[in-house]
């Protein structure tokens, strides 16, 4: 410890240079802050020879991972290389081996993160992913640290930032979601295969690990249910700006009666809720406690000074514990089993467009079929669509309070009703009254 920190770095690329400029150009900070210096020494990557856009004078880089796990003078490991098996690999031969990790690998966090944190606390070491989730936002700490007196009942984010630039360009600017996806794609916002951003699977993977601190409980990836943003038309936006509300990718992390609800999908949410202005590639997540009520965690969800920002300051944590002699993470198991609520416990308000034949008794059959699951309406929009053989009209139904099991009896009522000629969207509505 005398002569400080020493630190190993498995990747250099978008974060890991951030990593390196933070380290560097923050030392007087971070000493300050640890009461000693902090200094990285060998750094993985795939190619040494690679042209880097950084000072890397002082630093060893290696293509061999071993030279730095078997490195006795290395304390601490940042993994910053993305994939899942080698960085898995890595993550559990550095804690075996005593050395503390830092990490921003969401899919590894998700999938073995359980397991990751057991083997943290049993070899007294730390594990921190603070990067894992929303970037640069501090919201992993905020939960355990800023929030640990309370019982946290409601988790929501926005915690993907392609789609809710593709998103927000869509409402904002009419376009539809190929021309957006493009654009993001060009602007360096959307990777060239989109499918796990669009999808919603990067998403789910930061609310299965929200979930799991939040509610100590031990959730997985598997029990998030998830839907992505693919579908979502010009023609749903437009009805949502007329009936007050927003349309974002949601991660939905809820507890009722001790039971839990995870999900991914669009949603639409009040105008005035906080969420509904969180903008472009902005990720923002809103955390509902017992006791403190409302709160929201908000700014940037990526990027390489804002991912490094996190890594560093999970760094500086494990330092001060380290200069401490505490002995790693503790209480990784969690508190409650696994709980989830069934389709008949799932409470929600749902939005739906239909095209439907413009004739007498279409809307007795509508009203019939809610009424017999007793889903009343909140908002209702008709409108002629022109086409003089064939009279049909649009409808937009905003229900009441319901729960899943009798909305998806209703859907599935629909798609076979004689009156009904398309179920164009359908969307859950959460947040609260549009004011
Ligand atoms: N980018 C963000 O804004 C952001 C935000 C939050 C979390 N994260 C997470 O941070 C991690 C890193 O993301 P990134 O954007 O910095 O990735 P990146 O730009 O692709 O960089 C990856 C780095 O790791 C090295 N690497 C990858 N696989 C390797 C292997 N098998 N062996 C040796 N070196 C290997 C690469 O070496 P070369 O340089 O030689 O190719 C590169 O330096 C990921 O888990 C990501 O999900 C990223």
């Amino acid at each position: 410890m005398a002569q400080g920190v020493v630190v190993g770095i498995l990747g250099l690329g978008t974060v890991g240079s951030g990593v390196i400029r933070i380290l560097t150009g923050h030392q007087q900070e971070l000493q300050h802050q640890t009461g000693c210096p902090i200094s990285a020494k060998k750094i993985l990557v795939r190619d040494k020879t690679k042209p880097r856009d950084l000072n890397i004078e002082n630093l060893t880089l290696t293509e061999n991972a071993e030279d730095i796990l078997h490195d006795s003078e290395i304390d601490v490991i940042i993994e910053v290389m993305g994939g899942i098996e080698e960085s898995h690999h890595y993550i559990l031969q550095s804690l075996r081996s005593g050395k503390h990790v830092v990490t921003a690998n969401k899919d590894v966090m998700a999938l073995h993160g359980t397991e990751l944190l057991r083997e943290a606390e049993e070899n007294g070491c730390y594990l921190l992913y603070e990067a894992s989730v929303a970037g640069g936002i501090p919201v992993i700490r905020g939960i355990t640290e800023g929030l640990a007196s309370d019982r946290i009942s409601q988790m929501m984010g926005i915690v993907n930032g392609t789609t809710n630039y593709i998103l927000t360009k869509m409402a904002q600017e009419e376009r539809d979601y190929e021309e957006v996806l493009a654009e993001a794609q060009e602007l360096g916002f959307a990777e060239s295969d989109p499918t796990s951003d669009v999808e919603g699977l990067d998403a789910a993977r930061k609310i299965a690990i929200l979930a799991r601190l939040g509610f100590s409980m031990n959730v997985e990836l598997a029990d998030v249910e998830v839907k992505g943003i693919t579908n979502v038309t010009t023609e749903d936006m437009e009805y949502c700006e007329q009936l007050g509300y927003t349309l974002k990718l949601i991660g939905l992390a809820k507890r009722t009666d001790e039971r839990v609800e995870l999900t991914v999908q669009p949603m639409l949410l009040p105008n005035d809720h906080p969420l509904a202005s969180v903008q472009d590639e902005y990720n923002a997540v809103y955390v509902h406690g017992e006791a403190v009520g409302e709160t929201m965690f908000y700014g940037p969800g990526a990027g390489s000074l804002p991912t490094a920002t996190a890594i560093v300051s999970d760094l500086v944590a494990v330092v001060k514990n380290i200069r401490l002699g505490t002995g790693g993470n503790s209480n990784s198991r969690p508190l409650h089993s696994k709980a989830l609520q069934a389709n008949e416990e799932v409470e929600s308000k749902y939005f739906i467009r239909l095209h439907v034949k413009d004739q007498t008794g279409t809307f007795d059959d509508l009203s019939s079929l809610f009424k017999e699951e007793d889903v009343g309406f909140d908002k209702l929009l008709q409108w002629p669509l022109e086409d003089e053989n064939d009279p049909k009209s649009e409808v937009v139904i905003v229900t009441h309070l319901t729960n899943r099991a009798a909305y998806e009896r209703i859907y599935k009522e629909l798609e076979n009703m004689d009156v009904v000629l398309d179920v164009k969207s359908s969307y859950r509505v959460e947040g609260g009254q549009v004011s």
